[in-house]
């Protein structure tokens, strides 16, 4: 079976379940700092986990890309991915545990559909932890199925519940479908959830019925709500008998590519490394919400997963310019799934060939503050590089610190690299706590500050259209409880005077107490009315559109205040460059 016909089939039968396909979100979340990336298909429906409601309905189905990077150190074994995509249906208080599991199970067993034996299926449910009660109820659900009592294993909040995702948010216990691959077991306590490949995880049906407040509290949600989960290339794997996710799709065309264009003898690592992380790359530059390269946010995790890419390229022997001959090759195999990488193909290729360069200019550079450092390492009779130097050229020059390693080796020294290691991990918990900060001013679900800066947000778009000209896009948008920031598509400063006078748009609507209206129609009907809104390939049947009088008329999810009288006053705090050819304004509400 292919990825395709996997996606195809699973839609098929929860439609027949009544469920509506609903298009997938971007990978970078809109209007959402909880989080940098979309890590699962639940995360642009977190609104509607907590009672907005969707206008397809309360039973949803899709295929979402996603990106996890927590366990980026993982990929290179058969089954990690930064980028992959996840099957999803939900339920937004329609039907619970019950539906949830019985249609799991008669989708993986049953014959017209995936057919696994039902035998070699075993399932983990949630043993109760932190007040909250064990799933007594998934577990009878299961043995009703037909999967007995010594195939149901039951674990804590560290392998039975998921969520939120950022601080707060829905969560809930979950009940996960391992498929045994029927290895030999790696010893006496190997159950599923065991990492050494005996057990192939494939869905994970949550029961996202509480809320994690502020003060970590878990909170029952007034609706119960089925999230579940279950990884595209690793299934397609499973089901068709590979070892790995590396054996399937894109991934093998590229892992081929790559041996043949390495001239080393090629580690496995390093040939997934490069395929996953190109993979990656080129859907997070190709997403139509994109962003490029830099030092802080998404910008640093994609310059990361580039670089490495690029090292692992240098260990193959692989000559330089390699990574837009990937790329080109992730955008054919899946621009037809995803067009917005054959729209966004310009952008994604010289951002490649651009950070190549740059990474190129940064390797000079830490070569020339080595040589620089050489005579005095030489006169240290431990010939050891302290681990604080290694850190200082990784840290100010960006110069891994293999590559310092190597060059130590090259001159008869070696590097401390428990040295290194440790001002690295310091350096790593400072950074946690600044990031734990950051959630902590971050979104707070729907909180009411959110949602006034989001309807701030239609009216600045509006402003900037009429001021700036229709030219102007968004391009992107988060929130947080402080301030929005908005990412639009224009090529110049703005003058000061187009400051003033967005300002002043925004704070007359405010001051005109205008309702704001919302509407449920098809997208043509919406188009007609002439709601700004990205492109038409991400909607369903029906949309919401919401009018704030003449001002401004969008296409959006929601949820927005009443009436712009409740915003208080608009005030812009700066407006700069984000990328080439982006304006990145910052504003906040008085
Ligand atoms: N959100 C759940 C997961 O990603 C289904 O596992």
């Amino acid at each position: 079976m292919t990825e395709r016909e996997l996606v195809n089939l699973y839609i098929s039968f929860f439609e027949g379940k009544g469920h509506k396909r609903i298009a997938g979100a971007s990978v970078i979340p809109e209007n959402d700092s909880t989080i940098l990336f979309t890590p699962a298909g639940m995360q642009p429906l977190v609104p509607y986990l907590l009672g907005e409601k969707h206008p397809q309905g309360s039973r949803l189905v899709n295929v979402q890309k996603c990106i996890r990077t927590g366990d980026i150190e993982e990929v290179g074994d058969d089954t990690h991915l930064t980028f992959f995509r996840m099957l999803g249906n939900w339920s937004l208080g329609s039907y619970f545990k019950r539906e949830a599991i019985l249609w799991s199970f008669e989708f993986l067993t049953g014959k017209e559909w995936l057919g696994f034996d039902p035998e070699k299926i075993s399932v983990t449910v949630f043993a109760g932890e932190d007040d909250i009660p064990a799933d007594a109820e998934a577990r009878s659900i299961w043995l009703e199925a037909g999967i007995p009592e010594e195939r149901i294993h039951s674990f804590g909040m560290k392998d039975n519940w998921w969520g939120p995702t950022g601080a707060t948010g829905p969560c809930g216990p979950d009940t996960e479908m391992f498929f045994d691959t029927g290895k030999e077991p790696c010893g006496d306590s190997c159950k599923p959830g065991c990492s050494c490949g005996k057990y192939f995880e494939v869905w994970n049906d949550v029961f996202m019925e509480y809320r994690k407040t502020e003060t970590g509290v878990y909170e029952p949600l007034a609706q119960k709500n089925v999230d579940t989960g279950m990884g595209v290339e690793r299934t397609v794997a499973m089901l068709g008998g590979y070892g790995t996710v590396y054996d399937i799709g894109v991934l093998k065309s590229l892992i081929d590519k790559i041996r043949t264009l390495s001239k080393a003898d090629g580690t496995t690592k390093s040939e997934r490394v490069i395929a996953d992380h190109i993979r990656s790359a080129t859907h997070i530059l190709g997403d139509d919400q994109g962003v490029v390269p830099s030092n802080v946010d998404q910008g640093y995790v994609l310059r990361r997963l580039i670089r490495l890419a690029i090292r692992h390229g240098m260990k193959l022997e692989i000559p330089g310019g390699f990574l837009t001959q990937l790329a080109v090759m992730v955008i054919e195999a899946e621009g037809e799934d995803y067009p917005e990488l054959l729209r966004n193909r310009a952008v994604i290729l010289s951002e490649l060939e651009r950070e190549e360069k740059l990474f190129g200019e940064t390797l000079q550079a830490g070569l020339k503050q080595f040589n620089k450092m050489l005579p005095n390492l030489l006169k240290n009779p431990s010939r050891t590089v302290a681990g604080r130097l290694a850190f200082k050229l990784y840290d100010t020059y960006g110069f891994p610190v293999e590559l310092t390693a190597d060059l130590a080796a090259e001159n008869g020294m070696s590097v401390d690299m428990d040295g290194y290691n440790k001002a690295f991990e310091k350096h790593r918990q400072l950074s946690k706590q600044g990031a734990e900060k950051k959630f902590k001013g971050g979104l707070a679900d729907n909180s009411e500050m959110v949602t006034k800066l989001h309807t701030a947000t239609h009216l600045l778009h509006a402003a900037l259209r009429k001021v700036l000209g229709e030219t102007v896009q968004q391009k992107g948008s988060n929130i947080t409880a402080e301030r929005l920031r908005f990412d639009f598509l224009y090529g110049e400063k703005m003058t000061d005077e187009q400051k003033l006078e967005v300002e002043a748009l925004v704070n007359d609507a405010i001051n005109a107490e205008v309702p704001v209206v919302m509407k449920e129609m098809s997208p043509d009907e919406a188009e007609a009315t002439g709601a700004l809104g990205f492109f038409k390939d991400k909607y369903g049947d029906i949309v919401k559109v919401y009018s704030i009088g003449s001002y401004s008329t969008e296409i959006c999810g929601g949820p927005h205040v009443n009436n712009t009288s409740e915003l208080g006053r608009f005030r812009l705090v700066s407006e700069k460059s984000s990328s080439r050819g982006v304006r990145r304004i910052k504003a906040v509400l008085e």
